[in-house]
Parts: C-alpha cells; structure tokens; sequence
C-alpha cells in the first residue's frame, strides 16, 4: 500500500477493544472489518471510509469464504495485518455453559481462528505481514468461564504453533488483555460488581496493543502494571 497505508483486516471491530483499534487505526490504513452485525448498523458505529462484510463467526466456514470474498473485492492482493480479535464468553453459574454456548465459544474464539489464519496466510505471506490473535489472560483458566478459558489457551497454542511454521512468512502473535470495560462482561451475563472500576478502559488498551502490533512481540500481556508505567502513551504506532 503506497505512502506507509496498511492493508488490515479486523475481526469484531463494531466494539469494545476491536471498535478502539478500528477508530486509532482507521485515519492512517485501509481497514477491512469482519462482523456479526447487519452493515446498517455496523455503518452506524464504523469510521467513513471503513470497509465492512456481515461474516458471523459462529458459522466459520460460511464466515471464512465470505471474509476471502470480501479481500478479494476489496481488491487486496495483499494483507499487511489480520486482527483476529472477535470474542464471545458466557458466564453460568457453576460454570457449566449449555451445548450450544460451549460450541459457540469455541467456533468464534478459537475454530474460525484457526481457519482463518490458514485461509488468510496467502495475502499475509505476499505483504510478510503479521497474524495477530486477540487472547486473554483468562487463558491461565478462570471459574465462570471455563469454555472461555480453554478458546483463549487454544489461541495460545495456536500462535506458538503458527509463529514456527511460518517463520519465514508471516509474523505470529498473540495478545492476552486483562480485565477491559466493555460491553463483553454484560453480553457473557456477567456482573464483576466494584471489581469493574478498576477495568481498564478500551482506548488504552487498543493503544497498548497497536503497540505491541507494530513491535511484533508475542506473548504480550495487556495488564494493569503495563498502563500504570505509561504503556498506553508511550506504546508505537502501526
Ligand atoms: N473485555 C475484557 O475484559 C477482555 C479481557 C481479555 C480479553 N478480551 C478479548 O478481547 C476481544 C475483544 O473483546 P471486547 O472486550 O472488546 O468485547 P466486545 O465489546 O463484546 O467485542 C467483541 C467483538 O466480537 C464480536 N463478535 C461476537 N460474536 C461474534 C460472532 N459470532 N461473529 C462475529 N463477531 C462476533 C462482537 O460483535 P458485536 O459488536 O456485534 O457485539 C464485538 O465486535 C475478545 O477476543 C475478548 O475475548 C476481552
């Protein structure tokens, strides 16, 4: 892309962390956003110019044509960066999640990730671009959430696996945030209660992680300590 613009693709930009990274990223690149929502209502929080396509994840095969059909008509040869960043958790008491949430977890979280890098490889090889999974720290395992935990430690593993099979293609990362106030914990059907106001607040932590995406590090952990020594205003800029 001429004069410095990057080609990216971001999973899960219509909020929260995904959202933040869209609106710091979006003056400076060319940006391509995967969603669940329906394009009226993903235009009315998306930046102008902003491309988007309705690929759910919870369908992954489905969502993963759809999403190569939207790089193709973008007219991509190339993808500087991919922000595999959509997430989904629920919270149940006693943590045991239904069949169908167990699956959806696993099928956004962790099933259209790892299709995705292997579909996207191609136009990340021919920019040696960079793969960017969005983790967590509950990857560690967290009650409440055990489906959850096991996606994000898959995603773990799958970025060591990735990082060494394409070494010499495509740079592989991994991103763990700590607690971030979005709308996520009230979608899981999660409460954190006073907890919640030590939440560190989305901007910043896209700023952390833009961040550690243009410095290539993985693992990464987006935590507290990190934004107390000023990672946020210090952190490089993609
Ligand atoms: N918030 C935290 O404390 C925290 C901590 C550690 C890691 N993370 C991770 O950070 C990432 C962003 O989370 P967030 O906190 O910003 O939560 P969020 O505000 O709920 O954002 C999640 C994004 O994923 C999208 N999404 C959910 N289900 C999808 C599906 N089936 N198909 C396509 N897109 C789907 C959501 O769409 P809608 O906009 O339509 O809802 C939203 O854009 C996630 O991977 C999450 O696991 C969050």
């Amino acid at each position: 892309m001429a004069g410095g613009r990057r080609a990216i693709l971001i999973t899960g930009g219509t909020s929260g962390i995904g959202l933040a990274l869209v609106r710091r990223l979006a003056p400076r690149h060319d940006l391509l956003v995967a969603g669940r929502r329906a394009p009226d209502d993903a235009a009315a929080v998306l930046p102008q110019g902003v491309r988007y396509v309705h690929a759910p994840l919870t369908t992954p095969e489905e969502a993963v044509r759809t999403v190569a059909e939207a790089v193709l008509k973008a007219g991509w040869v190339r993808l500087d960066n991919a922000i595999l960043n959509a997430g989904v958790g629920f919270a149940v008491p006693g943590g045991i999640e239904t069949a169908g949430q167990i699956r959806a977890t696993l099928d956004v979280n962790l099933t259209a990730s790892v299709m995705l890098a292997r579909t996207l490889h191609p136009w990340l090889a021919r920019a040696g671009g960079t793969l960017t999974l969005v983790g967590s720290v509950a990857r560690r395992g967290q009650g409440l959430f055990p489906a959850y935990a096991a996606s994000k430690a898959g995603l773990h593993g799958l970025a060591r696996a990735l990082r060494s099979e394409w070494r010499d293609t495509v740079a592989v990362q991994v991103i763990h945030p700590g607690p971030t106030r979005t709308g996520m914990h009230a979608k899981a059907g999660h409460d954190p209660g006073r907890l919640g106001a030590v939440f560190l607040p989305a901007g910043p932590v896209a700023a952390m992680i833009e961040g550690a995406i243009a410095a290539r590090r993985s693992p990464v952990t987006v935590s507290h300590g990190r934004f107390v020594a000023g990672g946020a205003l210090w952190s490089r800029r993609l």
